[in-house]
């Protein structure tokens, strides 16, 4: 019916164990009807001497005589029999629930795993028009969703329809009428279970989606509560959160309440069944074309045939509803993945931009035509108004991202061809936006390279002017930073990423400069510590103090994407173009803060 091994994403060992767990529940339905026989077969025998009487001539002896006839050897072979299909059903039920729920979980854990490792391999431009909730739902529910079907619904789904059609296929040889009658009514039944599964799909969507929604406005709610706060804009954001908690609810109201309504109907309908099966059965009695005992089998059987059935229909509307999460999780898996060699070595880091273009999402180029030549071993700075386009061109030389139409080239190779982890061997980034994890201060430095000794993570420190406030900390390179650093100042934050590349000791290094005004010790600090970084190596910084690249080897100035000058620093004073304009400016501006203070 449907393609398991895709729908829920299994490896080829969850494929295995999923197959064994359908058989495994197999083996337990089909066991659970071995009592049920032992049970009618006992009362058949416990019968007979009755219907003996029944049918001699001189009528009907008394109870006692007829039940001293009454084969107790047979019944009690029954009650052996009785108690060995009890313990065979015990052992099934055992392995049934091994089978189903280990494996379920053992294998979700491995696609949990994959899941994160898929999308730490996806590009950048994947994240950007995602938003992280969104994710993690996909991280975590859809997991999950995919782990329960997995353990609860898909094996027993598959096994329940294989056992009833083995049961429907043996009732039918016993006696085809009554066969008919006991399933008369299950294509009603199952035809309206499944035929409202498109209202149940829609419905189910839009609850995810309800969801997904309240999960969002609670993560920009903790996230923003500073805004929040400072804005006085409790009333309102809390407002647009009660609001999606609302619609939550009434989503989740519109899903269960319609679907509950389908299998109910659907419920009733198939117990019409036991209805028809007495009619049926006594119209055949009387008309002398049944017996009694088959007459009493059918009758005890229609008391039991539904219940798996029943399972099934409340199932399949769980099942669909989870298909919902299993194709989104299949839409995030099938996501390409940036590929490129692994095996590569570079000894060359000039770096060539050939004639890029670049546009976040089919939106307007915000790169237009660069081409540029880093030298190796010297330091390049890329500097122009806000908005640039300073920190995408840095990305896009990470491969970050790849461009449009162009190529960049380090040491004359393509990175478009090269892995992008493989290329981050050889630079180090440090963002304009410092990510600091919720760890002590060592393990957030020692991210620049794998399993550092301490002494290197504390000389990175030292060198990248940080070791004394560390050691001034509670714990010292042991105190934990609180998420995302919050608890360092912008400033600080910055030394330890510098740090981090430090640490890195990459040959290419990509800085780009924090924006937020540091004070002049700070920023002296910086200096110092970028100065320690930069050394020997090809250097790309983006600097919005220009007076602190005027000794940059090459300055590559940007104006709304487009490549507008490029020279050393005097030649650029000399052109008196844009970046002898804006270097002017701050000038001024620097002499009129200057001024300020000293009338102060
Ligand atoms: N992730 C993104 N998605 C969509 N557009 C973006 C994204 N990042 C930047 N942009 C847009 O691309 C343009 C260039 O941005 P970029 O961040 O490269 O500028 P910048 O020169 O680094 O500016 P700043 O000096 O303020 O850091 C801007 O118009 C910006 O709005
Ligand atoms: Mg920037």
């Amino acid at each position: 019916m449907f393609d398991v091994k895709n729908l829920l994403g299994l490896s080829d060992e969850g494929y295995k164990n999923y197959k064994r767990a359908v058989r495994a529940v197999v083996v337990s339905n089909l066991c659970m009807f071995l009592p049920f026989v032992v049970i009618v077969q006992s009362i058949i025998t416990l019968l007979a001497p009755l219907m003996a009487a029944a049918a001699a001539p001189g009528g009907v002896a008394s109870a006692a005589a007829v039940f001293a006839g009454v084969d107790r050897t047979r019944l009690m072979y029954y009650l052996g029999l009785g108690l060995v299909s009890a313990a065979l059903y015990f052992f099934a039920y055992r392995n049934e629930y091994r089978k189903t729920y280990t494996t379920a979980y053992a294998e979700s854990e491995k696609i949990r795993l994959e899941v994160a490792e898929h999308i730490r391999r996806l590009p950048l431009s994947f994240f950007n028009n995602k938003d992280l909730s969104e994710l993690t739902t996909n991280m975590m529910a859809d997991c999950t969703a995919v782990e329960h079907a997995m353990s609860h619904i898909v094996p027993t789904l598959a096994g329940g329809i294989i056992t009833d059609t083995v049961v429907c296929v043996l009732l039918a040889v016993y006696d085809w009428r009554m066969a008919l009658a006991l399933f008369a009514s299950l294509p009603l039944s199952l035809g309206l279970i499944l035929g409202s599964r498109k209202l149940q799909a829609v419905l189910g969507e839009r609850h995810v989606q309800a969801k997904l929604a309240v999960s969002g406005q609670v993560q920009e709610y903790l996230e923003g509560i500073k805004v929040v706060k400072a804005f006085g804009l409790a009333g309102e954001k809390s407002k647009a959160l009660e609001h999606s908690l609302r619609n939550m609810m009434k989503e989740a109201i519109k899903f269960e309440g319609l679907t509950g309504i389908f299998v109910v109907l659907s419920m009733m309908i198939l117990q019409v069944g036991i209805g028809l099966v007495v009619l049926t059965g006594v119209f055949l009695l009387t008309g002398g074309n049944l017996g009694v005992i088959p007459f009493l089998t059918f009758i005890l059987i229609s008391a039991k045939i539904y219940s798996p059935l029943i399972v099934i229909f409340t199932m399949l509307p769980e099942f669909f509803y989870f298909l919902v999460s299993t194709k989104r999780m299949q839409k995030l898996r099938l996501e390409p993945v940036m590929e490129g060699t692994k095996e590569l070595k570079i000894n060359d880091f000039t770096i060539e931009l050939k004639n890029l273009n670049f546009a976040y999402h089919g939106k307007d180029d915000v790169i237009k035509s660069v081409s540029l030549s880093i030298p190796q071993g010297g330091v390049t700075a890329l500097v122009g108004p806000s908005g640039s386009g300073k920190s995408t061109l840095s990305r896009l030389i990470a491969r970050f991202w790849d461009p449009r139409e162009g190529e960049i080239l380090v040491g004359g190779k393509n990175i478009a061809g090269i892995d992008p982890e493989a290329l981050m061997q050889y630079m180090s980034f440090v963002f304009q936006d410092v990510v600091l994890f919720n760890d002590t201060v060592k393990n957030n430095i020692r991210i620049g390279k794998e399993g550092a000794s301490d002494e290197e993570v504390f000389a990175a420190a030292k060198m990248a002017r940080c070791d004394e406030f560390i050691r001034e900390m509670p714990e010292g390179y042991d105190t934990v930073i609180g998420e995302n650093g919050s608890t360092l100042s912008g400033g600080e934050r910055q030394r330890i990423s510098i740090a981090r590349s430090l640490l890195k000791n990459a040959p290419i290094v990509l800085l780009d400069e924090a924006t937020a005004s540091l004070d002049p010790e700070n920023e002296t600090l910086i200096q110092e510590a970028i100065s320690e970084l930069v050394k020997n190596r090809t250097v790309i910084v983006i600097a919005h103090r220009l007076r602190t690249v005027l000794g940059a080897d090459k300055i590559a100035v940007l104006e709304n994407g487009r490549l507008v000058e490029e020279g050393s620093g005097q030649e650029l004073l000399a052109a008196n173009g844009l970046f002898a304009r804006l270097y002017r400016i701050q000038q001024e501006n620097l002499g009129w803060t200057a001024g300020r203070k000293a009338s102060a």
